[in-house]
């Protein structure tokens, strides 16, 4: 039997998006979620846009109930997209079912410690079941590494070797959140950032980075991504790698600094419990909110890299622009399931986009969805 792609999710804001855009292409998508009654209404709104012979289905599972998520697989050949956040309080029930299945796994996390722990632990079991994962594969982190792997080949093709790779992500227009986006961010303030440092991962409050684009000086808050994993997997030069978000904008060295304090803060004994405590409460209180459609369109995603040599020179600089980071994620969702479904990724375990689909077909995808190098 073919594969499915099971949209988990689907009826929060970000999976809703992504299930459109997997209807539309015809992929027939299993629409998952906690509630069999919005399953049935997305089911019925959603059915009209795409081939008639070809529609959505749906099958209630649970995050906190991993049998119910087990059953949404039933092939090796499977694809299991899951928009269920924040993932480090409802995302490991869908990983290990995908390991377990030895199928594929896409995911919209942007948490970082939920990444390193995709990378570090499920990623060696996934290798022993073949399963695929495709973690953060949305906004955050895959324009990075389409700008690095760039700026690679760009120092590579002028013969020199790029040890450090620097990573700004920024979006032009306001930045306008989704329900899930700010539950998200809530779980990650008591979490250090991580980056690669002499090819190693460790937790570091970093520095803030600054780009120059367009005559004008961007500067990104340090974040643990999927870079400093996928990066030496691209040149194996690469021995640090540093990832920066710079929603804050002008706030951003001010917004460092309070990361900081509420970091130390939470390492003292009883209070990041409390922390927790207080993100848990926050958390999956409001669901299926965000930018409507005309708001989105007010914004774009903005992504640089730079690499530089053994001694600081920079080397390349390469941005790239795309679609507002909320369509640009259902779109990059989608797409790598579609490729995960169709056979067009290789190896096993946790994987970053060139090292599963090769830089041509990666390249390919994303100019496909709008999101290419300008500079
Ligand atoms: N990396 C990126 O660039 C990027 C972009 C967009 C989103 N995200 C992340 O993606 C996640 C989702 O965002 P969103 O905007 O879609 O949030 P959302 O609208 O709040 O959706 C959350 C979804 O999780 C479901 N859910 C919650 N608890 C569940 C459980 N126990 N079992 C099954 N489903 C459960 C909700 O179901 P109900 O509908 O039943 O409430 C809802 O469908 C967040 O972690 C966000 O940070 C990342």
């Amino acid at each position: 039997m073919a594969g499915r792609v099971i949209c988990f999710g689907a009826t929060g804001f970000t999976g809703r998006l992504t299930a459109e855009v997997m209807v539309r292409a015809g992929m027939a998508p299993v629409l998952a979620g906690r509630s069999a009654e919005a399953l049935v209404d997305l089911t019925g709104e959603l059915a009209g846009l795409g081939p008639i012979d070809r529609p959505p289905t749906w099958q209630v599972a649970d995050a906190q109930d991993p049998d119910s998520v087990r059953a949404l697989l039933t092939s090796p050949d499977d694809v299991l997209v899951t928009t269920v956040g924040p993932f480090l309080r409802f995302g490991s029930a869908a990983v290990e079912a995908a390991i377990d299945a030895g199928c594929g796994y896409v995911d919209s996390t942007g948490e970082p410690t939920f990444i390193r722990r995709v990378f570090e632990q499920d990623g060696p079991a996934a290798e022993r079941t073949g399963a695929r994962l495709l973690t953060a594969f949305g906004y955050d982190y895959v324009p990075g590494n389409l700008a690095a792997a760039h700026a690679i080949d760009d120092a590579r093709r002028a013969g020199r070797v790029p040890s450090v790779v620097e990573v700004g992500y920024f979006v032009r227009g306001a930045m306008h959140m989704s329900s899930g986006t700010r539950a998200s961010i809530a779980g990650m303030v008591d979490a250090p950032p991580f980056a690669l440092r002499n090819g190693v991962i460790a937790a570091t409050r970093g520095e803030v980075i600054t780009f120059d684009v367009e005559s004008r000086e961007w500067q990104a808050m340090p974040v643990g991504g999927t870079e400093h994993f996928t990066l030496p997997r691209v040149d194996s030069d690469v021995r640090d790698v540093h990832v920066g978000l710079g929603w804050a904008g002008k706030w951003t060295k001010a917004a460092h600094g309070a990361a900081g304090a509420v970091n130390a803060a939470a390492s003292m004994p009883g209070v990041g419990g409390l922390v927790r405590s207080g993100i848990e409460r926050v958390s999956g209180e409001e669901t299926g909110i965000g930018p409507d459609a005309a708001t989105r369109r007010e914004s774009s995603t903005l992504v640089v890299a730079r690499t530089r040599d053994g001694v600081g020179r920079e080397l390349s600089h390469v941005v790239v622009t795309g679609p507002s980071p909320y369509d640009l994620t259902a779109e990059l969702l989608a797409w790598g399931a579609a490729m995960l479904l169709n056979g067009r990724a290789r190896g096993a375990g946790a994987l970053g986009p060139v090292d599963a689909f090769g830089m041509d077909d990666f390249v390919e995808g994303c100019a496909r969805m709008g999101l290419h190098r300008v500079d």
